[in-house]
């Protein structure tokens, strides 16, 4: 049976894409990723597509004269790529509606905190100021509002006394690149489906026990 052909969108150093890359690997996965395209020339993300022939694009947003027009040409040339699936995945842009509603149910972020909770940026620095005792990171379909949309998967980790903003996100990056393969293989066996604007995944397979922090 033929592949769903899945789109990355990047801006960076692109260590979700690399786990996304290595997920499609896997013998008989039921996607692949066709198009790697970022809005910044020469980072790294696209050389780690590049390595082992996944096609890449480079947009430059500077070169648009407004957002819809940049957006208007990424869902162009994504059309073009045959694209069914979009994942975001580090790409530094606000999106435009038109974009984001062209995309429907079909265009999936990862972010670094438990949403609804800290969205927006400097998100590791908040959750240490707010003194939570839990962060984590969330995939979730997107929707026009800021780090908004139905919840597809999401990791726990806790927060400790001494973390800083940078030990925090390497224990959050670590399940970032838990979850986005997860959520990655559950669009592609079809598993996940939006109703009321929550995300219900058939077949789930939950965690047993519930998490303390501190424990004594
Ligand atoms: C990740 O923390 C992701 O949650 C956020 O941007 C960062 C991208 O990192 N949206 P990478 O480029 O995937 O390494």
């Amino acid at each position: 049976m033929a592949k769903l052909k899945i789109g990355v969108l990047i801006s960076g150093r692109g260590s979700n894409l690399q786990a996304l890359i290595d997920t499609c690997q896997a013998p008989d996965f039921p996607a692949e990723i066709s198009l790697v395209l970022s809005n910044i020339p020469g980072v790294i993300g696209l050389e780690r597509a590049s390595q082992i022939g996944i096609p890449t694009a480079t947009i430059d947003h500077t070169q648009f004269e407004s957002r819809k027009k940049f957006d208007a040409e990424m869902t162009r040339v994504l059309e073009e790529n045959d694209i069914k699936f979009v994942f975001l995945a580090g790409f530094m842009r606000l999106l435009s509606d038109p974009f984001v509603k062209r995309w429907h149910d079909r265009l999936v972020n990862i972010h670094p905190s438990l949403l609804p909770a800290f969205k927006g940026l400097n998100v590791h620095d908040r959750v240490i100021q707010e003194g939570a005792r839990f962060s984590g990171c969330t995939v979730h379909f997107v929707r026009p509002a800021l780090d908004d949309g139905p919840i597809i998967v999401q990791a726990c980790v806790p927060v400790q006394q001494d973390d800083t903003p940078d030990t925090l996100a390497a224990r959050v990056l670590e399940q970032e690149h838990i979850i986005y393969p997860i959520a990655l293989k559950l669009i592609s066996n079809g598993q996940v489906h939006v109703t009321g604007e929550r995300a219900i995944i058939d077949d789930p397979i939950y965690p047993e026990k519930s998490l303390v922090n501190p424990t004594r």
